[in-house]
């Protein structure tokens, strides 16, 4: 496979703008930027006219079930799913079955990949009370994308518990601890009361009234108040509350915080999405009221939130179709949020170069990913290249992921991924995946290698 490329003729996207030129990639990376590039005629050509190309668009959290949960999805369908989406890079959870927990667990997860994996690929290394002490010692690990703490319990085994278990947490280890923020205590006591009330299954509009408001805001402030205190930086995943993003803002901690957001909560609101989609809508933490959405969509403007992942997290249909709250919460989304976004911008509301702010350089800030960031000469040769004018429904037959799940199905989408390149290497070709898998390990900057 040739890893030499000319993009010629398209949009070229990055955060501060955007430039109609070729982009030359020689030895899968770029070699030149600029207006009419006069490239050797052996150099393969990749038409992007009235295209937009995007450095290579990530997705910093998704939950792929390999090992355990194949059924659901595997790093082979999660990856071909992240790359028909227009996805070059993910890091995936640990809450497989068993949790990627140790240093073993972790070598297997990054053995599994190889060579199977369509997009570049990293792990996250899940926090328990057995490991808190040791795990900053393997957060360093080639491949690792970091730590990884449900302080709400969710999917799978992984919690932490209480305030001195995320302590020790929190000094061990050095890099971005990467966290869900639900209050496990209160979760606890409001399911209790649900199940009193409703034995034999609850309407699945009470979701977001189960795990509140007052659940994310409690654990989101205890764990502000640890990071000061230790000095550890920590990432806030799947923010799903107004009052989550103004204490990030009136606590103003600069670096320690960054903040996630994912597009079931910028493009789906209670309590439409609960009696539209019923269970296919319920994931951790759950999508609110359009106050709740209104004010992630501002954040992500205003700069509030660093980063946008899908928290892709396939279910069987026959297990949404549990009766509440036996139904398991998770949203497949790794394929759509490129596309969700593209309709964003042309309904006016996100910019391309937000886009490129969100999925690149947020996600490279979060994470400490090296060699990711703007199409400019040296840089890696990884790109997305998307036409605009391209409106359709979309269609359950186009999804990859083995969760066929998917709220966003039958939506008007406006403009989608239709080219990936890998490295100067053509992998999507007009929607088609070309090759074998060419998907290599995220390198990131506190990596010590053996
Ligand atoms: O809804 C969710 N599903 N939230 C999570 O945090 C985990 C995820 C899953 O793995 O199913």
């Amino acid at each position: 496979m040739s890893h030499d490329l000319l993009i010629h003729g398209g949009d070229v996207v990055s955060s501060s703008g955007v430039e109609r030129a070729d982009v030359w990639i020689e030895g899968g990376r770029v070699r030149s930027v600029g207006a009419d590039l006069q490239v050797p005629a052996e150099v393969p050509r990749l038409d992007a006219t009235n295209k937009w190309v995007f450095p290579g668009l990530m997705d910093p959290q998704v939950h792929f079930r390999e090992p355990g949960g194949e059924a659901k999805e595997d790093l082979a369908s999660g990856s071909e799913a992240a790359l028909a989406g227009g996805v070059t890079a993910y890091c995936e959870m640990p809450n497989t079955n068993p949790a990627t927990a140790t240093p073993e667990l972790f070598a297997d997860k990054l053995e599994r990949a190889r060579g199977r994996s369509r997009a570049d690929y990293a792990f996250f290394l899940g926090a328990t009370e057995e490991n808190a002490d040791l795990i900053g010692e393997w957060e360093t690990l080639p491949g690792c994308s970091g730590i990884k703490v449900f302080m709400g319990a969710s999917t799978g085994s992984l919690l932490i518990p209480d305030d001195p278990t995320l302590e020790r947490v929190l000094r061990s280890g050095k890099r971005r601890v990467t966290v869900h923020s639900e209050d496990d205590p209160r979760l606890k006591e409001r399911y209790a009361d649900l199940m009193e009330r409703y034995p034999d299954g609850a309407p699945v509009g009470l979701h977001h009234q189960v795990r509140d408001i007052e659940s994310a805001v409690r654990s989101t402030k205890r764990l502000l108040d640890l990071a000061e205190k230790t000095g550890r930086r920590i990432h806030l995943l799947h923010v799903s509350t107004a009052e989550e993003l103004d204490i990030v803002r009136e606590r103003d901690l600069g670096d320690l915080v960054t903040v996630e957001a994912t597009p079931n909560h910028l493009f789906l609101a209670a309590p439409e999405c609960y009696e539209e989609h019923g269970t296919w809508a319920q994931m951790n933490p759950p999508v609110r009221e359009a106050r709740h959405r209104d004010a992630l969509r501002e954040a992500l403007l205003d700069g509030t939130v660093t980063c946008i992942g899908s928290d892709h997290a396939p279910h069987m249909a026959e297990e949404k179709a549990r009766p509440f709250p036996k139904s398991p919460s998770g949203i497949p989304g790794v394929q759509t949020t490129i596309a969700l976004l593209l309709t964003a911008v042309r309904d006016g509301w996100l910019r391309r170069e937000d886009m490129v702010r969100l999925q690149v350089e947020g996600p490279a800030r979060v994470y400490g990913i090296l060699d990711r960031g703007p199409l400019v000469p040296g840089s890696v040769g990884t790109a997305v290249v998307v036409d605009p004018s391209r409106t359709e429904t979309l269609a359950a037959e186009w999804l990859l992921s083995r969760s066929p799940c998917n709220p966003f199905i039958g939506r008007p989408l406006a403009g989608l991924p239709t080219e990936v390149v890998l490295r100067g290497q053509v992998v999507l070709r007009d929607g088609v995946r070309v090759g074998d898998p060419a998907g290599q390990p995220l390198e990131f900057e506190e990596t010590v290698r053996p």
